[in-house]
Parts: C-alpha cells; sequence; structure tokens
C-alpha cells in the first residue's frame, strides 16, 4: 500500500520551500523504502530550490541521509527489511564502460528508483539527485542503500551520503594522499575540512588549512590541521611553499570552486604534485594559466567526483573508523534541525557558520 508522509518541496524557482504530504508508493522490482532517521543540509539542495540544476519542478530535497529499510521490491538481495544505510546518489551498474574498466566511481548508468513519488494531487516529484530524503520515508534503487553497522549515529552517518565524503574521498581515493605527504586544503567548509580529516587519516604529517575566515580555521585546526593560512592576511602561495621548505605541497585540495583559488592551488602544489579540485566553478568562470607552467609543473589536475568513491567499500569502512573514535563526523554536525527547519538552515548556509545542519526524525 502506498503510504503519505510530510516531505520538503521545492515548488518553484527561488521559492521558500515548504512541508506537503507525498505519496510513497510501495519498491516496485530492485527498489526498496527507507525510513528516514536523518538527513543533512547540502549546497545541491539549495541550488535545486533555486532552479540551478534543472527545471524539473517540484522537487523533493534532500540527499545526504541514513535510515532504516522498511520494504523492497522482487529481486532484491543486497539489502533487507531492518538494514541500517546509508543512502548514495551514484548506485553503480557494473556494466557500463567505466565499470568494466575499473572505475565504478565513474558509472555511466548509475541507478534510482523507475517508480515516482507524487503529491496528493499525483503530480510527480523529482527526487534531489534521485534521493528524495527530506521526508519520513522515501523510494529508492536498492542500490543506493549501503549497509553499516546500525549501532552508528544517524546524523553522523548520513553526512558520508554527499559532502563529508566527498572532502575525505578528496584526499584519500583521488588525491591518493600517502603516509607522510604535505597537504594543503583551500577552503574549510564542510567539504575542505573533511578533506583535512581524510588527509590525517591516509597519514599526511603536514595539513596546511587555507580560507578566509578564522573560526573555519580553527575547527579546521581541531579537526587535524597541522597550520592555518589567513589568505586575506597572507598570500597562500608563499605561505603554503613556506611551510613546505619552498616547494609547495604534495597535494593540494580546492574545496571552494572560485578562479582565484584554482589558480592558487595550481601554483601551491609542489613540482609533479597533484591538484584535486573539488569545487564546483559556475560556467562562466575561466582561468588563464601559462602553458608552459601546466607542462613546465607536471603532476596531475583532477577532479574528484563524490569524492571517487566506492559506497560498497567506503561507507562500512568510514563508520568502523567513526565506532572505533578515529574518525569525528559528529564535529560536523553543527546543528540537528527539524523538517521544517530546511528553510531556516538554507538561510544560515549563506552566513556560513555551519558546517552541517541535519534534519533528525
Ligand atoms: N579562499 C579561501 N577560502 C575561501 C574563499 C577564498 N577565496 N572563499 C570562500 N572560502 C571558504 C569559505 O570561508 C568557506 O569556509 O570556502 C569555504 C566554503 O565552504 P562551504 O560554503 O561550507 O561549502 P562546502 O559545502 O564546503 O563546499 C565547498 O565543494 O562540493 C563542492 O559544491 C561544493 O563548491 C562547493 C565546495
Ligand atoms: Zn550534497
Ligand atoms: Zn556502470
Amino acid at each position: 500500500m502506498a503510504q503519505q508522509v510530510q516531505g520538503v518541496i521545492a515548488r518553484a524557482k527561488g521559492e521558500p520551500v515548504r512541508i506537503e504530504t507525498i505519496v510513497v508508493p510501495d519498491p516496485g522490482p530492485g527498489e526498496a523504502v527507507v525510513r528516514v532517521q536523518a538527513c543533512g543540509v547540502c549546497h545541491t539542495d539549495l541550488h535545486y530550490r533555486e532552479g540551478g540544476i534543472n527545471d524539473d519542478f517540484p522537487f523533493l530535497l534532500g540527499h545526504e541521509a541514513a535510515g532504516v529499510v522498511e520494504s523492497v521490491g522482487d529481486g532484491v538481495t543486497e539489502v533487507a527489511p531492518g538494514d541500517f544505510v546509508i543512502l548514495n546518489w551514484r548506485a553503480v551498474c557494473g556494466q557500463c564502460r567505466a565499470c568494466l574498466r575499473g572505475r565504478p566511481q565513474y558509472c555511466f548508468d548509475t541507478h534510482n528508483a523507475k517508480q515516482k513519488m507524487t503529491l496528493t494531487d499525483g503530480t510527480e516529484l523529482s527526487p534531489a539527485l534521485g534521493i528524495g530524503a527530506f521526508a519520513e520515508k522515501t523510494l529508492v534503487a536498492a542500490g543506493q542503500c549501503t549497509k553499516v553497522d546500525p549501532a552508528a549515529s544517524p546524523a553522523a552517518a548520513g553526512l558520508l551520503g554527499c559532502g563529508v565524503m566527498a572532502g575525505i574521498g578528496a584526499a584519500i581515493n583521488t588525491g591518493n594522499v600517502g603516509r607522510g605527504d604535505s597537504v594543503a586544503v583551500i577552503g574549510c567548509g564542510g567539504v575542505g575540512n573533511a578533506a583535512v580529516v581524510g588527509a590525517r587519516l591516509a597519514g599526511a604529517a603536514k595539513i596546511i588549512a587555507v580560507d578566509i575566515d578564522d573560526e573555519k580555521l580553527e575547527t579546521a585546526k581541531s579537526l587535524g590541521a597541522t597550520h592555518t593560512v589567513n589568505s586575506r592576511a597572507a598570500d597562500p602561495i608563499e605561505a603554503i611553499r613556506e611551510l613546505t621548505a619552498g616547494n609547495g605541497a604534495d597535494v593540494v585540495i580546492e574545496a571552494v570552486g572560485r578562479p582565484e583559488t584554482y589558480e592558487q592551488a595550481f601554483y601551491a602544489r609542489d613540482l609533479a604534485g597533484t591538484v584535486v579540485l573539488v569545487g564546483v566553478p559556475t560556467p562562466e568562470m575561466r582561468i588563464d594559466l601559462p602553458l608552459l607552467d601546466v607542462f613546465g609543473r607536471g603532476g596531475a589536475l583532477k577532479s574528484s567526483w563524490y569524492g571517487d568513491c566506492l559506497p560498497s567499500r567506503d561507507f562500512p569502512m568510514l563508520i568502523d573508523l567513526y565506532q572505533q573514535g578515529r574518525l569525528d563526523l559528529d564535529a560536523f554536525v553543527t546543528e540537528t534541525i527539524e523538517l521544517a527547519d530546511v528553510e531556516k538552515a538554507f538561510e544560515r548556509m549563506h552566513h556560513g557558520d555551519v558546517l552541517r545542519s541535519v534534519v533528525v526524525f
């Protein structure tokens, strides 16, 4: 039987979100209904409601979530009712060119639920990133559910579904940070600070946090940054070089998404070092680099999508580290809020004083 629950809906471009009753169908073949326990507020949710992603309104927002599987459809073997799961927005197919070449994180055929959740008048909803978890229950593809240790706190676990995974993965997967490396992270919001944590997990010897906001730098320090640079007060390229014997960092992670920070990342790395691009630029942004520098410095410029994560490999591993007290996910939960407060959380996001607001059910 289809169920009616409350969800956060963006009806039209730029309009404040509101809570409405939605209809969640029974899971079809390969699908699962999940009772959501926690869902973080991410910039991408705001981009949806601002019309910056596409025009498929109305959207059911929320995509950074953990919960318990309530029911599964035919043919589902990966999860069962009662399982505690983290939802992911790239359920890989295992068959496409990327999957077959051993790069499932770039799967071209990721799976979402085929059935649609609707409003009570039958209007079809577009779930954010194929998830839609600002709702008491949501319908997803079973492959979007990754089972993890049920003893973990849902608010912390859900963060691995998006921003925190993006940051940790930028360091451990894309950047391939190694023991003893020097790492610089430019931009220490939720994603950049997660990259700081990832660099520490990977055994980096030096972790240089760069931001324009001293509070963010304090947080970075508490999470494992060994040095901080306020780039309003000092040239970050010079500062990073000074801290690395004049060389630049082995790995520089850009987590802002602006031309000036892309350029800083490029020049702050050591010869043959790696630049990991996590910050998402807008379509009109450009940088102008001398080709001789691109050629001469060698190394790699890599973009990092979803932390190049493989949920089945990375989510359980990171939850284990969290449970052992070796990964402080709770530090990213600045506040827990109710479903009705998502719009307020968007406003706080503009002020930049939160790492993550998390809706807890
Ligand atoms: N130099 C350094 N830091 C900067 C600069 C700058 N010029 N401009 C902004 N920042 C800092 C902000 O002070 C803030 O701490 O970058 C940080 C951005 O953090 P958030 O706004 O919390 O964004 P976050 O969720 O971390 O995402 C960062 O990664 O995944 C992408 O789309 C996401 O592009 C975004 C980026
Ligand atoms: Zn997100
Ligand atoms: Zn694939």
